[in-house]
């Protein structure tokens, strides 16, 4: 199986040299940096001689990704990695390029479009994009084996599969996806469809995606990565600051009406525990693979890296002037205690005296209430739209569908401050005979994570997993237990607390080839907490 394994990667490669990877020489990159925007992408031509595909683009875009400096604090500006974007050919309003400090440009696709993406790297280091939650060839998908680096570019083909719903995209280069995204790399991915037009929903400027990111800033205002070292590997790195959209202290203005709000937490390892400062409960009206099939009242709601949450915000609610906060509250016990490294209190061998001297920093954020965002209301009267009883209805499946009774099981670990699955790490080509998937086939997958080995053997933390090319529903979960769970709906990453576990259920379909499925924590991603599987016809 591993020489078959290693005739079809050779292939593959042979395939992207020809196809999709363009090499310049440093001639021409020192050009390039010297070109403005606009005229530079308007040569075309630069890609047409390499292509020889006979895919028909509806729209046609150009996404670089370039360092920018940014004002995000008072004081100096901030130094960012950025993706820039413009549409060549199809309908403009593709990309919302309207300000978004260091955040790529919103994509609006609808469900059946065929889209063409160049992606050029002018950035010093290997990467690559994912389009996470998007059903994609696996040669589309972003995988770290296809990087380019510098003055290379890569162009994405693939139609839109995906239902209406919330997706985004970031980075994917193997031990360097926590340090992209956090630099600034990221953006929204919005796909609409027929089903969810025909629905009255807030539209247009009701219709708000929210990208929660916490960061550490220095003195001069730049970012500081992982200044904790292992402790940050192990605990992945938390921020201080809370950012949306690229913005810190975040307020919006409102009008007394009512929004749907597109929460995407692109953290790279914080968990957030989303409420109304004034107790109202949260109106979920849609998960990570879009809407649900009734809106689900709760007093709270935990997401955690990678995960998106719908919500309907009724602002006509409020008097007029006044202003309702979004918070995080504390996390769970069994939660904190995972992310931080666990065993606060005595849980285990380690003393919280331990452990402090152990953080070195600590994360000013930890076990408190904090504000993410407020929205001011206005006295302008917004859209008058009830929310609905019944939103889309649901393919349904369930355990029955299930190819065969057996689960495919994952257990997760922490060993020598190094997330496992299965006691193993990524490697990246490595697939081994547990990880290999038939096209069309329809499984349940079972992540559990461990809290067995107590100690420095195997650390209790919370483990946000996410499967690439498909989207799945979740089938139970058990273990500590807390409602702040979202599960329904379609998904595609799922929040194991220490001592939890969860089985899915996903039809494998329709392309074969080679995805991962990782801890999303992204550090933990980065420290080999990440697999491959293979569809195999
Ligand atoms: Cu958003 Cu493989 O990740
Ligand atoms: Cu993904
Ligand atoms: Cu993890």
């Amino acid at each position: 199986m591993k020489s078959k394994g290693l005739q079809q990667n050779s292939g593959e490669r042979m395939y992207i040299d020809r196809r999709h990877f363009i090499k310049w020489t440093g001639a021409a990159i020192a050009g390039l940096a010297g070109l403005s925007f606009t005229p530079f992408i308007n040569s075309q031509a630069l890609w047409g001689a390499n292509r020889e595909s006979s895919f028909e683009p509806d729209v046609d875009i150009y996404l670089e990704a370039v360092s920018r400096q940014v004002p995000i604090l008072s004081g100096p500006d901030t130094d960012v990695w950025s993706y820039r974007g413009k549409v060549l050919v199809g309908p403009t309003d593709t990309l919302d390029l309207s300000d978004t400090s260091y955040l790529g440009p919103t994509f609006r696709l609808k469900k059946g479009q065929k889209v063409r993406i160049r992606f050029l790297n002018l950035l010093p280091y290997d990467t690559i994009i994912h389009w996470h939650g998007l059903h994609v060839p696996d040669l589309m998908d972003g995988h770290p084996r296809l990087v380019v680096g510098l003055g290379s570019s890569y162009t994405y083909e693939f139609e839109v599969l995906n239902r209406a719903g919330t997706y985004w995209y970031h980075p994917h280069p193997h031990g360097r996806t926590g340090h992209q995204l956090y630099s600034g790399l990221a953006g929204v991915l919005i796909v609409s469809d027929k089903e969810e037009t025909s629905l009255p929903l807030p539209t247009g400027d009701h219709d708000l995606s929210l990208v929660i990111q916490d960061r550490l800033f220095d003195q001069n205002n730049q970012l500081v990565y992982m200044p904790g070292g292992m402790m940050d590997r192990m605990n992945g790195m938390l921020g201080d600051r809370i950012l949306v959209n690229g913005r810190a202290n975040a307020s919006t203005d409102v009008d007394a009406g009512a929004y749907r709000l597109r929460i995407i937490n692109a953290s790279n390892a914080r968990v957030y525990r989303l409420a109304w400062d004034d107790g109202r409960p949260l109106i979920v009206i849609g998960t990570d693979g879009g809407l649900i099939e009734r809106p689900e009242h709760k007093e709270d709601v935990l997401l955690s890296p990678g995960e998106r949450l719908e919500i309907w915000a009724d602002f006509s609610r409020y008097p007029v002037d006044a202003g309702v906060r979004l918070i995080s509250r504390p996390l769970p016990e069994a939660a904190s205690g995972g992310m931080r490294g666990g065993m606060r209190g005595g849980r285990g061998m380690m003393g919280r005296g331990m452990m402090g001297g152990m953080m070195g920093r600590q994360s000013r954020l930890e076990n408190e209430t904090f504000t993410i965002m407020r929205f001011k209301v206005g006295s302008v009267t917004g859209p008058k739209l009830d929310l609905p009883d019944k939103l889309t209805p649901l393919e349904r499946i369930t355990r029955a569908d299930a190819d065969n009774s057996s689960v495919r099981r994952f257990t997760l670990s922490m060993a020598h401050m190094q997330g496992l699955i299965n006691g193993r790490v990524f490697a990246m080509q490595e697939v081994a005979p547990d990880e290999i998937v038939h096209l069309g086939a329809t499984e349940i997958w079972e992540f559990a994570n461990e809290v067995s080995g107590m100690g420095m053997m195997n650390m209790p933390m919370v483990h946000p997993m996410h499967i690439h090319a498909v989207q799945f529903k979740v089938l139970n979960r058990w273990g500590v237990g807390h409602n702040g769970y979202m599960d329904k709906g379609w998904k595609d990453t799922v929040l194991l607390l220490p001592g939890e576990g969860v089985q899915v259920i996903a039809r494998f379909a329709p392309y074969t080839g080679l995805y991962l499925y990782h801890c999303h924590n992204l550090e933990h991603g980065d420290g080999g907490m990440m697999r491959n599987f293979r569809i195999v016809l």
